[in-house]
């Protein structure tokens, strides 16, 4: 059960860091190395819930105190908050099924070069990880280069092929299964350049496939002016395992600001932050569940936002169903992965 918890108050920390109480916290006070660390209990009472909003919506046609029902064309209702114009909560707005294909495509084809990764940095464009993980192979360093000290120019062997070759060099292999793990994102589209942090036009990459175009184009038209239509151009995609979390920030390096942030959440349930101008302001807080989208447009993107906590444990993380829908052989490998992480994919239009 997650009760309620005292973290102590430091005068220095914003309101937006006070909220990261979320976070995820082990009990120190169990000494008994046996015994298994078990997070801190933290007071849900407090965070917004839209599939219980949009529940009792259907049943009883009521909204809880704050939120509103926005008019649109879809099959799915679309709140808003009162106090947060721009910003936009789409419950389930995708189906099983599409949940499925985005997260295998997250996993399979937009970590491959020339989408770049956080992986980029130390080993350069990696093609096939997430086959490679299935596959427990391992990245070691191509002969072919002999003086080159990194992992540049590398290759996927099998742990047979590695017994039986002479690893002469400095560069340890390293497990496909660990690379997949520390996957923290991938850039779709136009690429973000972090250490910059603005978008480099004149690294190579690929247009945003055109399904993931089409369904942020469809789901942005909520937070889209009469007439207008997104144009999408950008994505990040996110990769959160147990204990990631996403300090509050703001999206600010794009052009256009009226245009929405369609952001869509996979896998486990996840605690959103939504915060104001500033971060002395106190932030809301509200479940992201697999299937989710929340737009952010106009002044909502002015606002600070972050996602302190994922729940992997089976009772909170709420991906019950994707476990029946991925529970064939060839698929067992995408649930293992889910099963104890979550993705999120935002779509931008950058001018
Ligand atoms: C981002 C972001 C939110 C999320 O990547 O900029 O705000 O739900 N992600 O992971
Ligand atoms: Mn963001």
């Amino acid at each position: 059960m997650y009760g309620s918890d005292s973290i102590p108050d430091d005068p220095d920390r914003t309101a937006f860091r006070k909220t990261e109480k979320y976070k995820l916290y082990y009990d120190s006070t169990s000494k008994s190395v046996r015994k298994k660390k078990l997070p801190r209990p933290v007071d849900l009472l407090e965070v917004i819930d839209f599939k219980s909003v949009s529940e009792t919506f259907a049943r009883t046609g009521e909204l809880r105190c704050g939120v509103t029902k926005v008019e649109n064309r879809f099959d799915k209702p679309v709140f808003g908050l009162d106090e947060c114009p721009g910003f936009y909560f789409i419950p389930a707005a995708l189906r099983i099924e599409e949940e499925c294909r985005w997260i295998k495509e997250s996993l399979v084809s937009f970590p491959q070069p020339p989408n770049r990764t956080n992986h980029n940095a130390v080993y350069g464009g990696i093609h096939n990880l997430f086959n490679a993980a299935k596959n427990k192979q391992v990245l070691v360093k191509e002969d072919s280069v002999a003086d080159d000290a990194t992992f540049h120019n590398h290759k996927w062997a099998s742990s047979e092929e590695l017994d039986s070759s002479v690893n002469g060099d400095n560069c340890k292999p390293v497990p496909a299964a660990v690379l997949l793990r520390k996957l923290r994102w991938s850039t779709l589209g136009l690429q973000f350049d972090w250490s910059k942090r603005s978008y480099n036009v004149s690294l190579p990459h690929n247009k945003i496939p055109d399904a993931l175009c089409q369904l942020a184009k469809k789901m942005a038209a909520p937070a889209m002016a009469v007439g207008e239509e997104f144009q999408p151009e950008a994505a990040i995609v996110n990769y959160f395992g147990s204990g990631d979390m996403l300090g509050g920030h703001l999206d600010d390096m794009e052009a256009d600001w009226s245009k929405p942030i369609v952001s869509m959440s996979l896998g486990c349930k996840a605690i959103f932050l939504l915060g104001g101008k500033s971060r002395n302001d106190e932030p809301l807080a509200m479940f992201l569940r697999s299937g989710d989208i929340v737009l952010m447009s106009g002044e909502a993107r002015e606002r600070f936002h972050g996602v302190p906590r994922i729940f992997t444990d089976t009772e909170h993380a709420e991906i019950g169903y994707l476990e029946k829908q991925l529970s064939d052989e060839d698929d067992i490998c995408y649930l293992e992965y889910i099963k104890t992480s979550r993705i999120n994919i935002n779509i931008r239009q950058v001018f």
